[in-house]
């Protein structure tokens, strides 16, 4: 099976009633001049301001910088580093979705390194770590609470770009996703079955991102569409935040492939959120890995699905009933097409010279060329 590394950087403090611990948490790690680095949104509807209660109740001083926005501006990044020094901070508790985490890496990455813009950082790896930093997620989506990746939006040209900055402490209280709408609940969940999905089916196999992939997308299907459903539901909140916990340490194992290619590029383009995109590019990754992957990756698929993979010996077979599964789950979960939503093939199209420079493109299965992209994007416009 081969040699595989296995990376468990992040302490990750898990349960409902877990946020009660972050001020004993940031205490731990040394920090007292804390910035919260948040949402305005969130500070108004009651949900950060449970942190920020928290952490004042501890005794430490805090500082709330709210202007994260979606995709991780690159300006917003440079903007919160000014702010760290202007406060001088020494700690950053990052409280929201997958942006907002991945602009608080931004901020870590631009202080450790003595910069003032994360613009200059883009293609380095963790070199420095000077700024400590504990993550807690509002969404049960992109698992960027636990990986090391921060996806950041170049406000001048437009692309996503992925710097690295490793949390020292994640906490996952699912009561802080108690408020998300259906809509971003379904999109954000959708997120986690595509992370699990492009894990077990790329070129990077680990049997790590198996495992965790496989009870990832099993959890999913149990619990996303009560969670959408019954937005107080706590057993399906807590576990659809540990299916997105399960969801990113698989991909922090494997890497995601062609369908996050696709939300990262034609999502940059259209403002698109995260998890619609990644749903749009779901049963196309399906597709796609019939074609050029390993018929193993889509039985394990089929096996966390509750779908018995022998009863279809032609792979293409196999690959239509996990995708009209999919599909299903999409109608299920009122979430609308890319047509619905006013997009055009050739708008989708548009995406298709920047797949080669996305970073999840590598782990795509084959050697995809611009026919397979532009392949993959046809089925993935007229597939659902
Ligand atoms: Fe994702």
């Amino acid at each position: 099976m081969g040699v595989y590394m296995w990376n468990t950087f992040c302490p990750t403090l898990f349960g409902t009633g877990a946020l009660k611990e972050v001020g004993n948490k940031a205490k731990e790690l040394g920090m007292n001049r804390i910035m919260v680095c948040t949402e305005q949104a969130l500070c108004e509807f009651g949900v950060a301001t449970q942190v920020i209660d928290v952490l004042k109740e501890t005794g430490l001083d805090v500082f709330v910088f709210d202007k994260c926005k979606a995709d991780a501006p690159s300006n917003i990044c440079d903007e919160g580093a000014a702010y760290v020094r202007e406060h001088a901070i020494d700690g950053i508790v990052a409280v929201g979705g997958g942006s907002t985490l991945d602009t608080a890496k931004a901020i870590g990455i631009i202080i450790s390194q003595n910069g003032l813009t994360i613009r200059d950082y883009y293609g380095i790896g963790e070199a420095e770590h000077k700024m400590k930093l504990i993550t807690l997620s509002t969404t049960s989506g992109t698992g960027s609470e636990i990986s090391q990746w921060a996806v950041i939006g170049d406000v001048e040209t437009g692309a996503k770009e992925m710097p690295v900055y490793k949390p020292d402490m994640a906490i996952v209280d699912p009561v802080l996703t108690y408020s998300l709408p259906a809509g971003p609940t379904a999109a954000t969940g959708m997120d986690v079955l595509a992370h699990c999905v492009e894990a077990i089916a790329n070129k990077n196999y680990n049997p790590y991102g198996y495992i965790f992939g496989k009870e990832g997308i099993r959890l999913t299907l149990k619990w996303l569409p009560i969670a959408v459903n019954e937005p107080q539901n706590a057993e399906a909140r807590e576990n659809m935040s540990l299916a997105a916990n399960l969801g990113g340490m698989a991909i922090s194992a494997c890497g995601c492939q062609i369908g996050h290619s696709f939300s990262q590029t034609f999502g940059a383009q259209n403002h698109i959120p995260h998890g619609l995109g990644c749903a749009w590019g779901l049963p196309g990754v399906i597709q796609y890995t019939a074609q050029y992957g390993e018929r193993k990756n889509l039985e394990a698929v089929a096996d966390a699905m509750d779908i018995a993979s022998a009863a279809y010996p032609d792979t293409m077979q196999l690959a239509q009933v996990l995708i009209a599964r999919m599909v299903d789950l999409m109608k299920e979960l009122k979430i609308k097409s890319i047509r619905d939503s006013g997009f055009s093939l050739e708008d989708c199209m548009l995406a298709a010279d920047r797949f080669a420079h996305d970073g999840a493109f590598g782990n795509s299965p084959g050697a995809p060329g611009m026919k397979e992209i532009r392949d993959y994007i046809e089925y993935t416009y007229t597939v659902y």
